[in-house]
């Protein structure tokens, strides 16, 4: 077999919009444009409270048009920018429907990606999905829109871009099993005895990734991982019983998939996100970029080992809502939302994070149809409760 060469005739850039452009996959995302400006051009932008970098980033890229998160905001900022300013969940939705795009990046973190996704997925465009909380929340009827529309969604999500990428040339009926890899986050080590004491800090001290505050705390508690299973089976299509997570603690193998003859891809590279992103961007090209290569003449080993569950029972409660269905995932992902905002304000303990959507999960007894209006309601009765009850401390 010969590896295809071809000579690309220069074509002109892809319009990207980025939805959540201040954060850490956004501003990754920028980094990627300023490595390829005549491959990408930024056409909208939007930001959630970070006005100040948001205008920073518009001097920067000049785009048709940005938006911020304040509803009503946008009157009081027109002068800040030299394009239309929009606000608000509208106004996500105008960037991700913005004029002849080629690329959405939900970059937005939490089920405020939904709506704008939804929207985007409308307009046929590719989505480079990081948002992974808007395929939990809805992720089946996700899919089934993104068939009757035509929009291609690739994962951003270092282990399922790694999935993606091992998929390639494969056929369903061999694939036996999706294998996700995960760091194991801050506490691998530690005793669950002293779990209790576990502070803001030690949670918010990721080994490997930096990232936003919240998929932090989820990697910490492995809501995470949990989050992302769930977001696997939408994307790959395969049933919970061959999805598996196994712990990974360099984060060199980003996650594997195994075949039914016995044999195993994976796809493997040092942690930075850029490299996914990129992927998303380019697929099915590849583009030369500077990012750091592994360096095989340096002894490393390559550790694996099975999750304690007893330390990440939120692993299992995701898994279990995955087997429920319906809006069982939708209620999981709204409880957790609300209880790592919680703790991040000081309101929880680190081990009622998990406890708290235990509760929510108990405590939500409505019906829901299988429709997008049904999973909002059901994101919403589960935030109300899980602001209102009083923080769990034992079992
Ligand atoms: N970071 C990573 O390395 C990584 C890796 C894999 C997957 N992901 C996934 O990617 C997504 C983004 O993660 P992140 O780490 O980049 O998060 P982040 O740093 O917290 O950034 C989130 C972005 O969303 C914006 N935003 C938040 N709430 C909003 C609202 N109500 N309305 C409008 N905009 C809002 C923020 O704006 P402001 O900052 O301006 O308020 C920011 O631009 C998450 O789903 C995460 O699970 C992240």
């Amino acid at each position: 077999m010969r590896v295809e060469k071809r000579i690309d005739k220069p074509t002109p850039p892809i319009r990207v919009a980025i939805l959540g452009s201040t954060g850490s996959i956004g501003t990754q995302t920028l980094d990627i444009a300023r490595m390829h400006p005549e491959r990408i051009d930024i056409v909208a932008i939007t930001a959630g409270a970070n006005v100040g970098l948001l205008e920073e980033q518009a001097a920067e890229f000049s785009p048709e048009c940005v938006s911020i998160g304040a509803k009503g905001g946008a009157a009081s900022l027109s002068n800040h920018f030299s394009c239309p300013v929009f606000d608000g969940s509208d106004g996500l939705v105008r960037a991700a429907t913005w004029l002849n795009l080629d690329v959405v990046v939900v970059a937005l973190v939490g089920a405020v990606g939904l709506k704008p996704t939804i929207a985007a997925v409308k307009t046929g465009s590719r989505i480079a999905l990081a948002n992974k909380e808007t395929l939990v929340v809805a992720g089946d009827l996700i899919q089934e829109l993104a068939s009757q529309h035509g929009a291609e969604i690739i994962p951003v999500d270092s282990e399922h871009s790694a999935i993606y990428q091992c998929l390639l040339g494969e056929r369903e009926e061999f694939v036996s099993r999706l294998i996700l890899t995960a760091s194991g986050g801050p506490f691998r080590k530690r005793s669950l005895e002293s779990f209790g004491s576990i502070t803001r800090e030690e949670a918010m001290a990721h080994p490997n990734w930096e990232m936003g505050s919240k998929i932090t705390i989820d990697s910490a508690t492995m809501m995470n991982k949990g989050l992302e299973v769930i977001e696997a089976r939408w994307l790959f299509d395969l049933p919970p019983e061959k999805i598996d997570v196994v712990i990974h603690p360099q984060s060199i193998v980003h996650s594997m998939v195994e075949f039914v003859d016995g044999s195993s891809k994976a796809q493997l590279g040092p942690p930075d996100m850029k490299v996914p992103i990129q992927f998303a961007l380019s697929y099915p090209e590849r583009w030369k970029s500077d990012h750091e290569v592994l360096d095989w003449s340096e002894t490393r080993s390559l550790d694996f080992e099975a999750p304690d569950l007893r330390k990440y029972p939120s692993l299992g409660l995701a898994f279990e809502a995955l087997r429920q269905g319906g809006a069982v995932p939708a209620i999981l992902n709204a409880a957790n939302e609300i209880a790592v905002d919680r703790f991040l304000k000081g309101d929880l303990e680190f081990i009622a994070i998990t406890r708290l959507v235990e509760e929510v999960l108990s405590q939500v007894t409505d019906s829901f149809e299988d429709s997008f209006e049904d999973r909002v309601r059901a994101d919403q009765v589960a935030r109300k409760i899980a602001k209102e009850l009083g923080a769990p401390t034992s079992h």
